[in-house]
């Protein structure tokens, strides 16, 4: 089971290990480098407020309720409202949000934590802005992800590259549509 809580000050030294990892590097750093992406993870961190992007800490919680295991990654949402030339970029509808993550412990992946993590992640922008799409934008390489977002029902619209990304890699862009919409 799976438990999101807000990123902390404190939880910099363990992301800033996971950005290192090659499983996470490869995906996460396409085009940037583990120092820039920290230091972007770090401002938002200082001023959540200040920032439509949410950044929070993957836990993994064990059979029993007093069971609360350590982080085992870290994932972030905003509503693509905030990011208008990405919106457009992208393709994102009026009120749709995006989504990233990562497993950042090696041995915590491959046993079905990814597939749990988007469904809890959903749920929580969902929290926040009823009923809106989710987009997300994996290398149209990163078969992992791409899978895990295929598992919780997201459609692939498009295999391009996106001007605002980082690299001119080709990336699968998938959006979850809200549940009684066909749009
Ligand atoms: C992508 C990621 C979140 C997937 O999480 P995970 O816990 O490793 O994946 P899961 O164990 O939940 O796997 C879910 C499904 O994908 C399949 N899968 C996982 N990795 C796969 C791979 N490399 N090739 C094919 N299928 C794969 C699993 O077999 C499983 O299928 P099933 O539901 O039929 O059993 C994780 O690997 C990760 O964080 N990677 C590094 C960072 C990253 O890529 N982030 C995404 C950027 S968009």
């Amino acid at each position: 089971m799976i438990e999101l809580r807000p990123l902390l000050p404190n939880d910099l030294p363990l992301v800033a290990g996971w950005l290192r990892e090659q499983h996470v590097a490869r995906w996460w750093l396409s085009g940037t480098t583990a120092a820039a992406e920290l230091e972007k993870i770090k401002a938002r961190v200082a001023q959540p407020s200040g920032d439509a992007t949410h950044l929070l800490m993957v836990v993994e919680r064990g059979g029993s309720e007093l069971e609360i295991g350590a982080p085992g990654g870290w994932c972030q949402w905003y509503p693509y409202d905030a990011y208008p030339a990405e919106a457009k970029a992208i393709g994102a509808r009026p009120g749709d949000c995006g989504i990233d993550y990562a497993i950042g412990d090696p041995t915590a992946t491959g046993r079905g934590l990814g597939k749990a993590l988007i469904a809890v992640l959903v749920g929580e922008v969902r929290r926040h802005h009823p009923g809106c799409g989710v987009i997300v934008d994996p290398n149209a390489k990163n078969v992992a992800s791409r899978w895990v977002l295929e598992r919780n029902g997201f459609t692939l619209i498009s295999v391009q590259a996106v001007v605002t990304e980082p690299t001119d890699e080709p990336v699968a862009i998938y959006r979850l549509s809200a549940p009684d919409c066909t749009a």
